[in-house]
């Protein structure tokens, strides 16, 4: 973890306000971590564009469709078991009586992932989906400092008694 580097932004007071907002409607306790966020999301979305498409990724695909859409189940099948080594997981959720949720998780080659992304997302039926990259937790630049506020949650005695 190297040294913090302290830098001063100046902003229109309008702009300035609304990301404050913004950051504390997301839960960020102060100014400085949100934007060192939004720094590390532009440089790590910034490398996966320059990245090689040999180079290893980690992805998840959300897909919501319709289930009644003919054969388009059995596509899905289809297409990912020809890329069955990119596909780490799939979880499958009836997210109503006509639609389903499929979140994919993926690991391999950058192009490979991208072109499994596209071959689902084009299909008829699929109604909404988003391929999410990022990169082995080793490659993100000047990652988070693990926070060490070493206050422990006591377990209370009551319920513990129960
Ligand atoms: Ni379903």
């Amino acid at each position: 973890m190297g040294d913090l580097v302290r830098f001063g932004v100046s902003a229109e007071e309008e702009l300035m306000v609304d990301f404050d907002r913004l950051s504390a409607d997301k839960g960020y306790s102060n100014r400085s971590e949100a934007l060192r966020d939004l720094m590390r999301d532009a440089l790590v979305q910034a490398r996966l564009e320059k990245f090689p498409d040999t180079a290893d990724v980690l992805g998840s695909l959300t897909l919501v469709y319709d289930h009644h859409a003919r054969e388009l189940s059995e596509r899905m099948g289809e297409i990912q078991h020809e890329r069955h080594r990119l596909v780490v997981s799939v979880l499958h959720v009836h997210i109503s009586h006509d639609d389903c949720m499929e979140v994919i998780a993926l690991r391999g080659g950058a192009g490979a992932i991208r072109e499994l992304a596209n071959a689902l997302l084009s299909l008829k039926g699929v109604k909404h989906g988003k391929l999410f990259l990022t990169l082995p937790a080793r490659e993100i630049v000047a990652r988070k400092k693990v926070a060490h506020s070493h206050h422990h949650h006591k377990t209370s005695p009551a319920r513990r008694a129960k």
